[in-house]
């Protein structure tokens, strides 16, 4: 409702990208079109976004995301104002997220690109800012600004993406540019092909979700087109259909598809693993001119979010089929597209996404989350907040990091008890009156009978 008092009341909703799913697959293709004019004269811009300003905000290392973002702002006509070393900023006196881009989204820009070391951390800005915010990377989560760039690039290279075959190879667990672009894979009914560094598997809430959203299976498979690489791998094969010929993690089944359209490549995240008490991997695969001779890899694009830290051989830079650099230049034109849509200087004709069912939200109990990186975890002030997955049996996951959670109690707000989790009043209990424990002590110190 329009308040004449309030001249804000008259802007269209903010849309922010926290995760991929964000935008329609429709408005993805549209923001391509509007990347690809853009890349073809980028100094014709200049005059879309005089007068509006972009804050970067990065709480972890950057080169590529932080310069295109700032580099896209600049040649819309925009002006970019950076706090790219944190330690430098107020958080480093204790200064809370939410606060901050309270305060950088007030008058100090009109949109907010934020890169965090924390799962969640992007949701919480969101909130909190007044102005659009940009997921630039929050942890081994999500990075959705560079989805849309490897989307964009197999677009241009391959026509279209519906239905593409694509393997993701190295660390699964950490590279959040994987997460996200499995999501958006399959949106588009890809083949998606995991091959993991052994113990550097997909995490469980990305397969779950893939199933959750898009209907799709994993199945463990063997993969015998590149050995080198899946030598001693968990592989894992997704495909939109349920194949009849492969049965669901009950027996290992050789894989065989005709061809490959991309083969993504992600570096060890060393600093991800170190921190929480791994060590650096041994054997790293390496993709070499060998590992693409195959007939299967004759068209196959090698593509990689970059940095490279050895993965692949610099002899492949002068290999047609390697696309990483064209891919790195490309942000620049999805950014500048992305910016212009946001600050509402272009717009989609396209409807948003239609939300999700993703599961009740319970809000506020002793229970929190066990994942020590996640965004609430860091702040206390967040709460906890859980999304069910599943009543029968009961389980959770928190809303900010995705992450399951095991609940040791669920308590009913109103009649004031609690249940073991595994108990059939607990699987009743109204998602507004519920409140979840951990231990028995949680439930005493609450005063719930049980
Ligand atoms: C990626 C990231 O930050 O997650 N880099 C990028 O944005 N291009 C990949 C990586 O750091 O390995």
């Amino acid at each position: 409702m329009h308040d004449p008092a309030d001249p804000s009341s008259l802007r269209p909703a903010k849309r922010d990208l926290v995760s991929i799913d964000d935008f329609s697959n429709q408005e993805i293709l549209e923001l391509f079109k509007l990347a690809h004019e853009m890349g073809r004269d980028l100094r014709a811009w200049s005059h879309l976004c005089g007068g509006f300003i972009l804050a970067s905000l990065f709480y972890e290392a950057s080169t590529r995301t932080r310069l295109s973002f700032e580099s896209a702002m600049g040649r819309l006509g925009g002006r970019v104002i950076s706090a790219a070393d944190m330690s430098s900023s107020s958080a480093s006196k204790g200064e809370s997220l939410a606060d901050t881009v309270r305060v950088v989204g007030g008058s100090y820009a009109d949109v907010i690109i934020l890169r965090h070391p924390c799962e969640g951390a992007a949701k919480v800005a969101a909130e909190y800012a007044a102005v659009p915010v940009v997921n630039a990377g929050d942890g081994s989560h999500e990075h959705p600004t560079q989805t849309l760039c490897d989307l964009y690039s197999l677009w241009v290279e391959k026509g279209s993406l519906e239905g593409l075959t694509v393997v993701l190879v190295g660390d699964l667990r950490y590279s959040r540019t994987v997460h996200s672009f499995a999501y958006a894979l399959a949106r588009f009914r890809a083949n998606l092909v995991f091959v993991p560094h052994p113990g550097l598997e997909l995490p469980s809430y990305v397969l779950e979700r893939l199933g959750r959203r898009q209907a799709y299976e994993p199945q463990h498979v063997t993969l015998r087109d590149f050995p080198d690489v899946s030598r001693d791998a968990d592989v894992v094969y997704c495909t939109p259909q349920k194949p009849h010929q492969l049965s669901l993690f009950t027996e290992v089944t050789e894989l065989d598809v005709p061809s490959y359209d991309a083969l993504y490549v992600t570096r060890p995240q060393i600093e991800r693993f170190v921190r929480d008490g791994g060590r650096a991997p041994e054997r790293y695969l390496r993709i070499e001119p060998h590992t693409m001779a195959g007939k299967k890899f004759k068209a196959t694009s090698l593509m990689h979010p970059l940095p490279r830290t050895g993965e692949i051989a610099y002899e492949m830079d002068k290999d047609p089929r390697s696309i990483y650099f064209a891919q790195a230049a490309r942000g620049v034109h999805v950014r500048m597209a992305l910016i212009s849509v946001l600050l509402g200087r272009s717009s989609f004709k396209s409807p948003p996404p239609e939300r999700v069912a993703d599961g009740d939200e319970v809000v506020g109990s002793p229970l929190s989350c066990a994942n020590p990186t996640c965004i609430s975890s860091k702040e206390a002030h967040l709460g906890s907040r859980f999304r069910i997955d599943s009543r029968r049996p009961f389980r959770v996951r928190c809303a900010f990091c995705e992450t399951e959670r095991p609940v040791g109690f669920v308590g009913d707000r109103e009649r004031r008890t609690a249940w073991r989790s595994g108990a059939p009043e607990a699987a009743d209990v109204r998602a507004e009156e519920m409140v979840l424990f951990e231990s028995d002590e949680q439930v005493q110190r609450a005063a719930f009978a049980n």
